[in-house]
């Protein structure tokens, strides 16, 4: 048994960082937190993380926090960390789509790294707009797709990279949750009634809050690239303006064909995302619900089933363990894994050192999501025709 990868060799330095979002009460902001503390390579040094700053206090307390690092607002923030000697290196924005792009251009304006979550702005424009002020002022740029930080999912990448499952030609892929199936936003459940207001969410709900991370992991697994869509995108509720189901055929450059499934309406299911690529010599299926094991046929021979933590997967899949076989890593560890490499990379960066060979998802990828949003809306506006990417 070889365990490594928790263990850091000898981090150059700890990194500060600073949020916006993640208050007390907030989903994803807490998961950001420990991921990115998981492995001792930063700490959290300030935080705008609520709009409300009763709130941002009592999460700073929590965090042992001077109160001098808490701020009213982003901007302040922004302004004042980059004006301090002892400023943060990075910021995490978690905040609702819409503030994205402001706080992000805010931080990036005053120098300081970003890491942002999915779905990356509201428009690909805005995207591209950060991509051009990141590279001009020489910033690091994260977008954290979650899924790309499990080792199963590396492993996939690289068997289809070595060619085990032949050329690909078949990738489906749903993400479907039942937690929408009722109008929860017309009882001001938080986290539904920002996802379900156009003004907070952007142009849609499920296409951009969990079929972006479809879109990105078949991108990530498969290296395939996006030649056509069409779409059919509905609200499913009296009230409801922004798709909450969602229906997509794909083709991809060279031939490929796809189907992505992304539903808030599917009662039963909790958090059901899988792939299934299947290749001219075999097919791999991952289920995030049970991430720790792979699937794998190959032309010919009996079903397969991976399990993380045995010795047998491509060594950089190796190198990702934390914990033995059967103990089950998953949704902190796989944010903990992305943060290990956006850190140990910015802190290659700052000390003028060359950058690990490990893999954060960067502002490109956002970008590609956001265009991915964009052309299924409009196709499916079109009466779900095929749109060019
Ligand atoms: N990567 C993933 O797997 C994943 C999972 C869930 C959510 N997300 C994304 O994370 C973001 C947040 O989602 P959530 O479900 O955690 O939402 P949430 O409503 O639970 O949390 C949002 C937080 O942002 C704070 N906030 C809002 N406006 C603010 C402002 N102007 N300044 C400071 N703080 C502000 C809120 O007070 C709250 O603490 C969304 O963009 C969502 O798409 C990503």
């Amino acid at each position: 048994m070889s365990i490594k990868a928790s263990s850091i060799d000898s981090a150059a330095r700890v990194l500060k960082f600073g949020m916006v979002g993640g208050g007390q009460g907030a989903f994803i902001g807490d998961v950001h937190r420990k991921g990115a503390t998981l492995d001792a390579l930063a700490v959290l040094a300030a935080g705008c993380f609520s709009r409300n700053y009763e709130n941002t206090l009592a999460t700073g307390a929590l965090w042992n926090l001077a109160q001098d690092r808490l701020y009213r607002t982003y901007e302040e923030m922004a302004q004042k960390e980059a004006a301090r000697e002892d400023g943060i290196d990075f910021v995490i924005i978690c905040t609702p789509n819409n503030t994205h792009f402001p706080a992000a251009k805010a931080f990036l304006e005053q120098g300081i790294h970003v890491v942002c979550d999915k779905p990356l702005a509201l428009s690909s424009k805005q995207g591209e707009e950060l991509k051009a002020l990141a590279e001009s002022k020489g910033l690091l740029f994260c977008v954290t797709y979650t899924y790309v930080g499990y080792p199963m999912v590396h492993q996939m990448r690289q068997m289809i990279r070595n060619g085990d499952i032949g050329k690909v030609r078949v990738v489906t892929g749903q993400y479907i949750q039942g937690w929408l199936a009722t109008e929860l936003e017309s009882d001001g459940q938080k986290q539904a009634s920002w996802r379900c207001d156009p003004a907070l969410s952007g142009i849609s709900n499920a296409t951009g809050d969990i079929g972006t991370h479809l879109e990105n992991l078949i991108a990530f697994t498969t290296g395939l690239k996006i030649e056509s869509v069409c779409a059919n995108l509905r609200p499913v509720g009296e009230h409801r303006k922004l798709d909450n189901e969602a229906e997509i055929l794909v083709r991809y450059e060279g031939g490929a064909t796809g189907m992505m499934w992304a539903s808030q309406v599917a009662i039963g299911h909790d958090n059901d995302l899988r792939i299934t690529i299947c290749g001219d010599k075999g097919t791999i299926e991952w289920i995030q619900e049970n991430p720790n094991y792979l699937r794998v046929d190959l032309l010919g021979e009996p079903s397969r089933i991976l399990s993380r933590g045995n010795g047998y997967f491509y060594p950089e899949v190796n190198a990702m363990n934390r914990i033995p076989a059967g103990h089950v890593e998953g949704h902190f560890t796989a944010f903990a894994n992305t943060y290990k490499a956006f850190c140990t990379t910015l802190s290659a960066k700052l000390d003028g050192k060359p950058a690990p060979d490990l893999f954060f998802p960067g502002v490109d990828a956002g970008i590609e999501g956001n265009r991915f949003v964009e052309k299924c809306v409009e196709s499916s506006a079109l009466g779900a025709v095929w749109v060019k990417f």
